[in-house]
């Protein structure tokens, strides 16, 4: 069990060549004292690798986990005093026990099977958030402007592959949001939506929405308007357009609208 499961480790982290930084690779012993999940006779480069997988599957540094020694800069690795290393070893049983207690149980599997790694849900972050989620937190505790402002920074900062810049993710929150009777700030985050997805049929079309339950018909109407502008056979815009008892412009010729993506 414990052999696969490392081994499926470190296929995944060895992959680009391991270089920890230098500073720490210096200060590694060639046996340790305090392994708990990992083999105790587990060979230096083979812990180098695991590690070096650490930092890059959550954007972090070594001192994350391992606390630095008293008045010096050498970290003690062995030490377990950092609640952040308590926890990554907590993860490493959770990671074993999804691989081999847990998937080996699916009943269609792929071949070769998906192995679940750190990176599977950290993607580059120490807290595996989605965009979504941390939007949210920031409408509810500093409001709407703040949450633009920082997904706008966000964005500049390249934080691609980190969290997930694709249009659905403002398009789902709005959508929450608009659920939730707040649906002055999710109108202002899908504007702020359509300065990067112009050409996306699908906001009008919640703008329509947003707009037809705060009881603004004429807004709602234009935001359909502009869906079949973008796109001429959008079902939903011609649906509600019929709804609110206007006539949708004639369909062009062709199939179907595909109805946009949920
Ligand atoms: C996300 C947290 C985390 C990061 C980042 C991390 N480690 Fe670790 N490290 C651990 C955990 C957890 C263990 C113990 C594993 C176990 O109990 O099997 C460990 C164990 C070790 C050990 C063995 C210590 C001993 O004697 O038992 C060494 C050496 C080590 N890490 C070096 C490094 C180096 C070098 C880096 C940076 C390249 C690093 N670690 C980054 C969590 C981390
Ligand atoms: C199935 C998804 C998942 C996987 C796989 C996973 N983690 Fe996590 N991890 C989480 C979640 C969720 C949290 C935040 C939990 C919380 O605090 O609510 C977290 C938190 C952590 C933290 C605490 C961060 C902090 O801010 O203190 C560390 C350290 C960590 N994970 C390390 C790891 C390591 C190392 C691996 C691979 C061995 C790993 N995780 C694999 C989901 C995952």
């Amino acid at each position: 069990m414990r052999a696969r499961s490392l081994a499926g480790m470190l296929a995944i982290v060895a992959a680009p060549i391991a270089v920890p930084q230098a500073s720490a690779a210096a200060q590694i012993p060639d046996h340790f004292e305090n392994l708990q999940v990992l083999p105790k006779d587990i060979s230096r480069d083979s812990l180098v690798a695991v590690m070096d997988g650490f930092t890059r599957a959550l954007g972090v540094r070594c001192g994350f986990c391992h606390v630095q020694e008293p008045g010096g800069r050498q970290l003690l690795f062995k030490s377990d005093d950092k609640p952040e290393k308590r926890n990554a070893r907590f993860m490493l049983r959770m990671v074993d026990s999804l691989n081999d207690a847990v998937l080996v149980n699916l009943p269609m599997r792929a071949d070769p099977p998906v192995s679940v790694t750190c990176v599977t849900c950290h993607r580059g972050l120490m807290r595996p958030v989605t965009l979504n989620a941390v939007l949210a937190a920031t409408v509810q505790r500093a409001g709407v402007d703040s949450a633009i402002a920082q997904y706008r920074s966000l964005r500049e900062n390249a934080y691609e592959g980190k969290y997930d810049f694709s249009e659905a993710t403002v398009d789902e929150l709005a959508q929450q949001l608009g659920a939730a009777g707040k649906t002055a700030e999710a109108i202002q985050l899908l504007q702020m939506n359509q300065e990067f997805y112009p050409k996306s049929a699908q906001i009008d079309v919640l703008l329509g929405d947003l707009h037809k339950q705060r009881g603004e018909r004429d807004a709602a109407i234009t935001s359909y308007r502009m869906a079949l502008e973008k796109q001429p056979r959008n079902r939903q815009a011609r649906q509600r357009l019929t709804e609110l008892g206007v006539t949708p412009p004639p369909a062009p010729a062709g199939p179907p609208g595909r109805p946009p993506v949920r």
